[in-house]
């Protein structure tokens, strides 16, 4: 049996229009929410239309240690033009990129995987750190 793993291309998102990009702070404070923007490669468009677009991007977050990643959201681009006119001449198009509030507990790494509907799965990851502010404690004062 095959590995779907296999399937999953990589590159670099500054030369690869399908690569996702996540954007998030390396560093963020434990159990606070911080702003994710997941998308595709800013540099080179890839492209919206009804014979080619990007279907859907799922991400995961896989704390340091665990066992097993867990789905954070999966965000479905559903409007490319569609119309009963003809391709294209729809009224709508999703652009694939989507913006999200997350908080952790824990040092991991986001995973992204998007589906372009002609070139098949494409992934990419981040690493994200997490401090963890100290609390007061009266003990000190003992
Ligand atoms: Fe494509």
């Amino acid at each position: 049996m095959t590995n779907i793993g296999s399937f999953i291309q990589e590159a670099d998102w500054r030369k690869e229009k399908h690569s996702p990009l996540i954007k998030a702070p390396s560093s963020v404070a434990a159990g606070e929410l911080f702003e994710l923007t997941v998308g595709l490669s800013p540099e080179i468009v890839h492209p919206n239309t009804t014979e080619h677009h990007i279907s859907w991007i799922s991400l995961y977050f896989h704390p340091v240690g665990a066992k097993f990643p867990h789905q954070v959201g999966r965000y479905e681009f559903s409007a490319h033009g569609e119309s009963v006119k003809g391709p294209n001449l729809g009224p709508v198009y999703t652009h694939h990129q989507v913006k999200t509030f997350v908080k952790i507990d824990k040092a991991g790494t986001f995973y992204a995987l998007s589906l372009c509907n002609i070139h098949g799965l494409w992934g990419a990851e981040m690493k994200v750190d997490v401090t963890v502010s100290e609390a007061p404690t009266g003990d000190k004062m003992l």
